[in-house]
């Protein structure tokens, strides 16, 4: 039986409009599960929006308007942005949603009732002007609200906790058992180091201080604390406790799905000891894998809506295109790695991977074809000239490591790969000649020959380039002559796929980019100018 994926983004916060750094996210995400499914696995994949909590309050009372009404805005913006980008998730959750609201419920009672949650009181910095608890951390030696700069005070409150204590034993024996859970492994180290062995305080789990969020069923002054609402997200959406948990038994409870969560690393914390926390508190199974991605920065420091120096990704796909965006952002920031936005970076890769290594690489193959053969592709005849034989076997490993490197969402390399095929195919031009070939009459065979490897070259290329480059690479099958199902996966192995397919010139995939003309371009763009 074929394995199953089920693989998540965080849920985003609709306080403000989403940024260049969610669409990272996201996009990743969803080349992993495109990958997937075009390889024939059933995938499903969940994004959505977390939508309580005293910022998004706040934010609608300042515009004069419901909390709701002020999320149903920005989350429309986040449907259009996801649409934009080519998103192919299987399920938007939002969590005001009646189905997930009662999960949540039912998981606060479920661990009140186990004695996991206990009524205690919450002390911290408390700023009377927000109506928010900070941390010593957050407030510093000064004692100033994070938020508004105003001085804080000490406070209480009563709240419910959760008793972390009670599973870190458990916690860290699962991280031994599951050496892949977290990845990349630094990021392991870093919970033990940093929050695990100096000692972890209960976590907070109630608030009362605002009102904008899931009430506790047995004692509603209080709502539930916004993380234990949107980590619950992940079981939710699938319908855990519902009348239907068909999705449920599929992709989590069944051992033949793999679960992966896919985050940024400032909400590690969250996921890989409070998320594991909460679902052996419920008696359920744990992801087998946590991807933690890098923050892209800006001029240095992370972008931020805050900080007022984000990327807005709307403009950005619209003037260059989704496949250009989509491939900038898998290709320039290596997948786990911090990385950071550069206008200058962004038309060179465009410019160098896709119109002069791919796109031209298709443009002189189709037009060879036509001229030497009137457009009808070659069958295949075996390794005819002294290059076929090493092209193949670059065809062949680059499949392989393809595969293996996006199985471990090493989703960068796996497109370095392609990368390098196709500069292969490029090079085989110039040591095959087929200009030359074409001269001498007794050559006809290597020149046909030639041109089969390049227009294979140019399909496996193409297939293992599409959960990237998704409009791209069916623009490049149509001009292989080749339908949606002949360009299958299921074909990247057949050697005769190609033959006497008639091609059709199209336009050049990806115009070359002036530099001089884009980079002050997109910088205006970045300044918020336009
Ligand atoms: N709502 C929480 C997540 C709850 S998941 C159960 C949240 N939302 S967020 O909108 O602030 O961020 C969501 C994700 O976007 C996080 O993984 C975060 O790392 C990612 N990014 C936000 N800014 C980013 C960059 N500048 N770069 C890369 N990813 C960034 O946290």
């Amino acid at each position: 039986m074929k394995k199953r994926f089920y693989i998540t983004t965080p849920i985003y916060y609709p306080s403000a409009k989403l940024h260049i750094g969610h669409a990272y996210c996201t996009t990743l995400t969803d080349i992993f599960a495109r990958s997937k499914r075009e390889r024939g696995f059933e995938c499903y994949f969940l994004t959505g929006a977390d939508e309580h909590g005293l910022k998004i309050q706040k934010n609608a009372e300042a515009k004069g308007v419901t909390p709701q009404q002020f999320v149903d805005e920005i989350v429309e913006g986040f449907y259009k942005l996801w649409d934009l980008l080519k998103i192919s998730n299987d399920d938007f959750l939002r969590t005001t949603q009646e189905r997930h609201i009662k999960v949540v419920q039912d998981a606060f009672t479920k661990m009140l009732n186990k004695g996991d949650i206990y009524l205690g009181k919450y002390e911290g910095w408390y700023c009377r002007y927000c109506e928010a608890f900070w941390t010593d951390t957050q407030v510093g030696k000064d004692h100033i609200c994070p938020d508004c700069g105003r001085e804080v005070q000490r406070a209480e409150e009563e709240a419910y906790f959760f008793k972390t204590n009670k599973y870190v034993s458990s916690l860290l024996k699962f991280y031994e058992d599951n050496p892949k859970f977290l990845i990349p492994e630094s990021r392991k180290n870093e919970m033990i180091n940093t929050f695990i062995k100096p000692g972890l305080e209960d976590l907070c789990v109630s608030r009362t201080s605002f009102s904008w969020g899931i009430p506790v069923r047995e004692n509603n002054k209080h709502v539930v604390y916004v993380w234990l609402d949107a980590l619950t997200n992940y079981i939710s959406a699938l319908g855990y406790g519902s009348e239907n948990e068909e999705k449920y038994k599929k992709f989590w409870e069944s051992e033949d799905c793999e679960i992966i969560h896919i985050l940024g690393a400032d909400i590690t914390r969250f996921h890989a000891i409070y998320w594991p926390m909460f679902l052996e508190s419920l008696g359920l199974r744990k992801p087998d894998r946590e991807f933690v991605h890098g923050l892209l920065m800006m001029k240095d420091s992370k972008m931020s809506k805050s900080k007022g120096n984000v990327v807005d990704p709307y403009p950005l796909v619209e003037k260059y295109g989704v496949d250009a965006v989509r491939y900038y952002l898998a290709r320039e920031i290596n997948f786990g790695s911090d990385g950071s936005f550069s206008p200058e970076q962004f038309v060179e890769r465009i410019n160098s991977d896709l119109a002069n290594s791919y796109g031209n690489l298709l443009n002189r193959t189709v037009s060879m074809i036509n001229k030497y053969f009137e457009g009808k592709i070659p069958e295949y005849k075996g390794q005819v000239t002294e290059f076929d034989g090493s092209l193949e076997s670059m065809i062949d490993n680059t499949i392989k490591s393809y595969e293996n490197a996006m199985d471990d969402l090493r989703i960068t390399e796996a497109i370095t790969y392609v990368n390098e095929l196709v500069n292969r195919a490029n090079k085989y031009i110039d040591e095959t000649t087929p200009w030359a070939l074409a001269k001498d009459e007794s050559k006809k065979d290597e020149l046909a020959s030639v041109m089969n490897h390049l227009a294979r070259s140019i399909y496996v290329a193409s297939r293992l380039y599409h959960p990237v480059l998704v409009c791209a690479s069916d623009k490049a099958f149509t001009q292989l002559g080749l339908t949606e199902e002949e360009a299958n996966y299921v074909n990247i192995n057949n050697k005769n796929l190609l033959d006497n397919h008639m091609v059709n010139k199209g336009e050049p995939l990806f115009p070359r980019l002036d530099p001089l003309v884009e980079v002050p371009f997109i910088n205006e763009l970045m300044s918020g100018n336009n």
